[in-house]
């Protein structure tokens, strides 16, 4: 999150948090907002990028139609993204052989993401990830001398917004185009004392399929009265074509990592990472050291550079040289490798998802900053513009 306003933030022990230094969300064009169909090619014949095509992707089970809005880009690359919880439902990355194959994990209509095993087991696949990315311990935080109670929905904690988060709510959607793409500009009024949170906030994502291979996220909010805010996208990579993600190479550019308790709140510690299997500062295969992690891998990673457009992870998957590569605004990087997922789900094309099927790599502040006078501060207040842009580049070594 940047805070237009340069309010000077908290400073974790070390950790500068630059407030000043603007990524502006990419141009919206205002062109195509209509759900008509369009090729799937992206260039028209005129040389102009088409605006994204729309098609039905079912009724939520309140009898609300929502859409499926898919960017392409002239080196295959494709992605689909629903305004039900602005979720990235497929997205599709050519291999080292060019051949493009799926490297999320999703479902093929909005029923997947309503059934009740999917809202039992509460993986968040793809969606959007607000008002407030990660928990928040007890359910509770005060801001100004005033405390807020908030909707619990992971035992004593809050996670992920709430109840009703913003994966869960049915996003305005103008599919329209940019200099750098094909975009997806969504749109959602989180109302005073939504899921227990103060102000209206108006929240903006645009998603940008970029001609050079990265699917680009930027956020911004506006809010009517102080409010935490922690923004982020929940897709669960696999860049394998069906494997566990387990033989995937990472690399994450932080020095130390958040210490959590048993119920994943940070004790405050900020431990560095060198002579542990949290130490992704060289490659290393997820399940390398994997099982030297109680659970796996669910912690909140602190960037070493917290300012402009960052390096957070790169990935590398060895059998099909897929790669991608993060980068962020955030001082944070929730790595999350698939512990929960039990084989109870499956996905667009019939496969099982089951533990480790895929990892998340949330982008964020972090977690339980309300909380946490010493972590960077996630208020956001009044007259302030919260901008946050996360990309992720894909490519392949040969
Ligand atoms: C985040 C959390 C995990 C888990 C997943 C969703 O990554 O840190 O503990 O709740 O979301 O299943």
């Amino acid at each position: 999150m940047k805070i237009s306003s340069c309010i000077a933030s908290s400073l974790a022990a070390g950790l500068l948090l630059s407030a000043c230094n603007q990524n502006q969300p990419a141009k919206q064009a205002t062109g195509n907002s209509s759900s008509s169909m369009t090729d799937s090619a992206q260039t028209t014949a005129t040389g102009t990028v088409a605006a994204p095509a729309t098609t039905s992707f079912g009724k939520t089970t309140d009898g609300t139609e929502v859409q499926l809005y898919t960017l392409t880009n002239a080196h295959g690359l494709k992605v689909s993204i629903t305004n039900y919880g602005g979720t990235i439902t497929s997205l599709q990355v050519p291999d080292k052989t060019g051949k493009p194959g799926e490297v999320v994990l999703g479902f093929a209509n909005v029923s997947g993401y309503q059934s009740p095993e999917f809202l039992k087991s509460g993986p968040y696949f793809g969606a959007l990830i607000g008002r407030y990315g990660n928990r928040i311990a007890k359910g509770k935080f005060t801001l100004d001398g005033k405390e807020y109670a908030l909707a619990k929905n992971n035992g004593e904690n809050t996670l992920h917004g709430g109840k009703k988060g913003f994966d869960k709510v049915v996003w305005q959607a103008e599919p329209g185009t940019s200099a750098e793409g094909q975009t997806l500009k969504l749109t959602y009024l989180s109302k005073d004392g939504e899921e227990g949170y103060p102000g209206n906030l108006n929240v903006t994502v645009v998603y940008t399929l970029t001609a050079d291979d990265a699917l680009k996220i930027d956020y911004s909010a506006t809010t009517d009265k102080a409010t935490p805010v922690n923004l982020t996208n929940h897709a669960y990579f696999n860049l394998s074509g069906g494997k566990d993600v387990l033989g995937h190479e990472v690399t994450i550019a932080a020095d130390r990592y958040n210490v959590v308790d048993a119920g994943l709140i940070p004790t405050g510690e900020l431990r560095p990472v060198k002579g542990t299997p949290f130490d992704f500062t060289t490659p290393h295969a997820i399940g390398e050291r994997i099982a030297q992690v109680p659970g796996g891998y669910d912690h909140n990673w602190l960037l070493n550079s917290t300012t402009g457009l960052h390096a957070a992870a790169t990935v590398y998957e060895p059998t099909t040289g897929r790669t991608m590569e993060v980068t962020t605004t955030e001082p944070g990087l929730q790595f999350y490798t698939g512990n929960f997922l039990d084989g109870t789900l499956k996905g667009a094309n019939g496969q099982t998802y089951g533990k480790h099927a895929g990892f998340c790599m949330e982008t964020q502040h972090f977690p339980d900053s309300p909380n946490q006078p010493k972590f960077p501060s996630t208020i956001l207040k009044p007259g302030q513009t919260l901008k946050s842009t996360t990309t992720y580049k894909f490519g392949v070594r040969q």
